[in-house]
């Protein structure tokens, strides 16, 4: 079975878009591929945030993926600095990336914009993302619209490393879905949902209760026409709408759009399509919460079982750069 691998920032609450964007298609890759998954909490640290909150954040991001239908038999979950080898990998790919291309990624320019003070690991985050997925001989790696440009870096990185030392990285390609790869702030419908941007009328948390979901969706903003047309460039908002009702329902967003005449009635069936779609997940938290224990030994057994794999690949690619092994 090829190898899948994908990572989740523990920055913030769990939302519509990482859901759809990401999770969704990790949940169907499971039974397809021989599939790892970490929560990236050394990621988290290159933004400002709170000890305790990345504790307890990296702790309830797995739980979320757990209750999403990730199932510790059937794939690999683990937290990413359990297993030392990330950052090990990640020195020898600094190595071989260069500032210039790494100063090109438009997520650094976003979030450095503005600083006086840029820290170093904002600038390698996307080399450590690199050693997340080379350390596992991934192929593919399933994500959100807003990750090709990483996974573009990725590639280069490894041609380039395999190039000066011999065939030792798979060169891993991004599986982005055909829907939900991006899914839109309700309120600012020309920019992405977002876990560090503050929008919480824009932002629909898997967690929202059923309540919140309608009262985001009503409030949706949308267009002064009152045509309902799949037509992102131009209806932006009505069009989010649009594909969040299809991809909830395995429809097309053209196909929705056929079947309505109202925004109003538009509205309602997306958040009652959302709020069906998000039930079985929110009741599983509930369950999963109550046992703590049992999370710490799932994460503990992933730790473990993702420690394998990626030791050998460290191994591999440290004698190839001309680390002397210790006897
Ligand atoms: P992160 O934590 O920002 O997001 C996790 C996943 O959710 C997707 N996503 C979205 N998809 C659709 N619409 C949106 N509005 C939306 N917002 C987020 C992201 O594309 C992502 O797939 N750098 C990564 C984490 C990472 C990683 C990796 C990913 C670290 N190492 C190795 C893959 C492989 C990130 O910050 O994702």
């Amino acid at each position: 079975m090829a190898r899948v691998l994908s990572g989740i920032q523990p920055s913030g609450d769990l939302h519509l878009g990482n859901y759809l964007g990401a999770i969704r298609n990790w949940v169907t890759d499971q039974d397809s591929h021989d599939a790892f998954y970490c929560v990236v909490d050394l990621h988290a640290l290159t933004l400002d945030i709170d000890p305790e909150v990345l504790r307890s954040r990296t702790r309830d991001t797995a739980i979320d993926l757990l209750a999403a239908g990730l199932d510790p038999a059937r794939c690999t979950l683990f937290v990413q600095s359990h297993v030392t080898e990330h950052t090990q990998m990640a020195w020898l790919l600094e190595c071989v990336a260069t500032m210039g291309e790494l100063g090109r990624m438009t997520q650094f320019k976003e979030k450095s914009e503005g600083k006086d003070s840029i820290r170093v690991g904002l600038f390698t985050y996307p080399v450590l993302q690199a050693a997340d997925i080379v350390l596992y001989d991934a192929e593919r790696v399933p994500v959100g619209d807003d990750q090709r440009q990483h996974l573009e870096l990725a590639r280069e990185v490894a041609n380039r490393f395999n190039h000066r030392f011999g065939d030792h990285l798979v060169v891993p390609e991004a599986s982005v879905p055909p829907m939900g790869a991006r899914v839109m702030d309700l309120q600012h419908p020309e920019r992405k949902m977002s876990k560090s941007v503050n929008s919480p009328l824009g932002t629909v948390l898997v967690l929202d209760d059923p309540a919140e979901i309608v009262k985001k969706v009503k409030k949706a903003v949308t267009d002064n026409e009152n045509e309902v047309r799949y037509d992102p460039e131009t209806k932006p908002g009505l069009s989010n709408l649009l594909e969040l009702l299809a991809v909830a329902t395995g429809r097309t967003p053209t196909d929705v759009a056929g079947s309505y005449e109202r925004y109003g009635d538009l509205k309602k069936d997306t958040a009652d399509a959302l709020v069906e779609l998000l039930a079985p997940l929110q009741a599983r938290r509930l369950e999963l919460a109550g046992d703590p224990g049992e999370v710490a030994r799932l994460l503990a057994q992933g730790a473990e079982k993702a420690r394998k794999v990626a030791s050998a690949t460290y191994q591999r690619a440290a004698r190839a750069v001309g680390l002397l092994a210790p006897e």
